[in-house]
């Protein structure tokens, strides 16, 4: 176990003041929420805001509403490498998982496989879920192109993207609807949380018809999240964060296909614990933006395929390294010197077992290479220049055996 400083793979700072207005938001309810909806509404430029417990809840609410007014169709093109909460949402939803394989360039969609399966599969998709992985923007304009025309709905995942932008555009902004995770380890965290906007006043209308089923938060869960608050708040710092990580029931990091999760509207506790958040997010985005960037001067000469989609800020630096094996040296070095280095979901979806039946390709050589070669490099704000200069030291390549820069 390691006592000394211990950097989270991804953080963003709570002030312990938050905790407070989190309480305080608990007093105001939905007027602290319509304060929260309103503020998202002018940052984005969106008509419509809706407010939930988490990502995977916002993706199960939009796939909900899109039924309602579609429902003949029944398929989700979700890219072959995300996170499994993205699978799990559309079986819960009742619906079939269509996997399309990715770029390990890019991270974004094979465009030629996307094309294919709209080609042919056309009249059984629902929508597609263009993914900023790690807030590597994905090409969302490319895919609103790919379906114009269609009924399919291009469902944006900017989960891991809040605060990014594409072309000036904010992301979450650029598909019919879009969706932010508010989760630990988010460019924003509520402990939990869920936003989605859209612009379309029909698809509004069924979002507001389909939340109605969703539940509220407990008094003991509004306990429970004021005590993770606090704990977000005090032990994401480097110089405590060896403890939580010492703990492994927390299960820091884990990802697991669950389809047995919470649907609850939010809480005015996160809502509360929100406020400010735009400064908070701004401050955050510019050490993530300063960190992109140097990790980006200093892997130039390693063989990197460059940055071919814009990268401004990510969540985790991604970067794919040349063998498996150099790959688990690396991350036995980030668990031996606290160095926050991560490799991401472990298999491809096309290999992962417990998510049962899918449809589009069965076999996704471009996943499977990212899910055994990729490692995420912190960029968070309480990363050092001595942090990024211990972790340059622990990369097993040097500018000529190898590893790309994937964004
Ligand atoms: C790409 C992506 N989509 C969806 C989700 C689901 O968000 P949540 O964890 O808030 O349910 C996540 C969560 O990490 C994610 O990374």
């Amino acid at each position: 176990m390691r006592l000394g400083r211990t950097l989270p793979p991804a953080a963003a700072p709570v002030p312990l003041k938050s905790v407070l207005s989190g309480l305080k938001g608990v007093m105001r309810g939905k007027n602290e929420l319509r304060r929260f909806e309103e503020e998202l509404k002018t940052y984005h430029g969106s008509a419509h805001v809706f407010l939930v417990s988490s990502g995977k809840a916002c993706l199960y609410l939009i796939l909900k509403a899109l039924q309602r007014l579609n429902p003949s169709r029944r398929e989700v093109v979700i890219p072959a490498y995300t996170c499994y909460s993205v699978p799990s949402a559309v079986k819960r939803a009742g619906l079939t998982v269509c996997l399309c394989d990715i770029d390990p360039v890019t991270l974004d969609f094979d465009y030629s496989r996307l094309s294919r399966l709209l080609a042919e599969r056309g009249d059984e998709i629902l929508a597609v879920v263009p993914t900023h992985l790690f807030g590597v923007a994905s090409d969302v304009p490319k895919v609103r192109k790919l379906t114009a025309g269609t009924p399919v709905t291009v469902i944006e995942d900017a989960a891991q993207a809040l605060g990014g932008r594409l072309r000036g555009k904010p992301l979450g902004t650029l598909g019919d609807v879009g969706f932010f995770s508010l989760g630990r380890g988010k460019a924003l965290s509520t402990v939990e949380g869920g936003v989605v906007l859209t612009d379309n006043g029909d698809l509004a209308k069924a979002l507001f018809d389909e939340l109605a089923f969703f539940g509220g938060y407990s008094a003991l869960d509004l306990v429970n999240l004021a005590v993770q608050a606090a704990a977000l708040a005090l032990l994401m710092d480097p110089r405590l964060f060896w403890l939580p990580k010492a703990l492994p029931f927390l299960k820091l990091g884990e990802t697991h296909f669950d389809t047995d999760f919470a649907l609850k509207r939010m809480s005015g506790f996160q809502a509360g614990l929100a406020r400010g958040w735009q400064q908070r997010l701004e401050e955050a985005s510019s050490a993530r933006r300063r960190h992109t960037d140097a990790w980006a001067e200093a892997l130039q000469g390693d063989g990197g395929a460059g940055l071919t989609s814009p990268a401004e800020g990510l969540l985790r630096y991604p970067l794919l390294v040349s063998e498996p094996t150099q790959r688990q040296t690396l991350l036995s070095a980030s668990e031996r010197l606290g160095l926050g280095v991560m490799a991401a979901y472990p298999r491809s979806l096309d290999r992962l077992s417990a998510m049962g039946a899918h449809c589009g390709d069965t076999h996704c050589p471009g996943a499977r290479e990212v899910a055994s070669r990729l490692v995420t490099l912190p960029v968070h704000p309480y990363v050092t220049d001595g942090d990024r200069r211990r972790i340059r030291k622990a990369l097993p390549f040097t500018a000529t055996s190898g590893g790309e820069a994937v964004p």
